[in-house]
């Protein structure tokens, strides 16, 4: 099956898809993007993902005429010319082609770039779980952003890969856990689930919201409160949450066990509810 790109307005294979050197995309990380995964090859959450990328345009004062409907009918056909069932779609704005100059160009048109690859199952991952680090959060104050600005994140992720981790989670001086490099926060505390706020420090996960609410389907009371790092090492489970890995459980944070040292059963009950509710539709 091809992997798909879409770049302004046409579709062609991946490998073959290309921006120019002068895009501010490439030049200032001057953009924002989405990721929309499929289910059996339907888009999941699309208005949920739109609306956030259209918060964000607006937050860097990206001008644009875009419309949902258009961009939702984009992503639909680049799915189904893809024709994987299980779909990774990364949809991405940047401000256009312009010569090299902070300023936002006076004219211009947006770039847009969507691609649509297979997804990786993240089922091995939950029945064994993952161990995590925490590290310094050295990112900007605008993490509700969706910027393709990720250096801080690629090289925080690299930094767990290499102590032999698989993820890390961003921590402030004042010990406040912020997010993973790619995923939101959940820790479990006698049977309640508990995650960081939305704000400036995280990006609020379309995922993180349906967790919330296959929770409160299940029973399992929540709250969006601020998590210190002391409460990492001691809460019974941890999980992170995102598009492309839907819910894994973290069983190790900075080499400490978390529980027994397994994926937990609250982890375990609400995810059975997430795919009831949403995946199964
Ligand atoms: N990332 N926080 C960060 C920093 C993220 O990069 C992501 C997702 C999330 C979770 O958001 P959502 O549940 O809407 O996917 C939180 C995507 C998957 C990525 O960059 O590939």
């Amino acid at each position: 099956m091809p992997e798909i790109a879409y770049v302004n307005g046409e579709f062609l294979p991946l490998d073959r898809a290309t921006v120019h050197v002068e895009d501010r995309g490439f030049q200032f990380a001057d953009a924002v993007y989405e990721v929309v995964r499929t289910y059996r090859g339907k888009p999941f959450a699309t208005g949920d993902h739109l609306a956030r990328l259209f918060r964000s345009l607006e937050a860097i004062q990206l001008k644009h005429n875009l419309a949902a409907e258009q961009l939702t009918s984009v992503i639909n056909e680049a799915v189904a010319r893809a024709g994987f069932p299980e779909a990774i779609v990364y949809l991405q704005i940047t401000r256009g082609r312009a010569r090299r100059h902070r300023g936002f160009p006076a004219a211009g048109q947006p770039t847009i770039v969507l691609t649509v690859r297979e997804l990786e199952s993240s089922t091995h991952l939950r029945e064994r779980g993952v161990a995590v680090i925490t590290v310094p959060d050295t990112r900007w104050m605008r993490c509700d952003i969706k910027s393709v600005a990720l250096l801080a994140n690629v090289l925080a992720y690299n930094t767990a890969r290499q102590a032999g981790a698989h993820d890390a989670v961003f921590v402030d001086p004042d010990g406040t856990v912020n997010e993973a490099t790619a995923g939101n926060v959940f820790v479990v505390v006698q049977s309640s689930l508990q995650t960081p706020p939305r704000g400036p420090r995280i990006l609020s996960g379309v995922t993180r919201d349906k967790i919330l609410q296959a929770a409160h389907a299940a029973g399992v009371p929540t709250a969006e409160q601020p998590v210190a790092k002391e409460q990492l090492y001691s809460a019974d489970e941890i999980f992170l949450t995102s598009t492309t890995a839907e819910m894994v459980p973290v069983v190790s944070v900075d080499g400490r066990a978390i529980g027994v040292g397994q994926p937990g059963p609250v982890a375990a009950r609400i995810y059975e509810k997430f795919i009831r509710m949403f995946a199964q539709m």
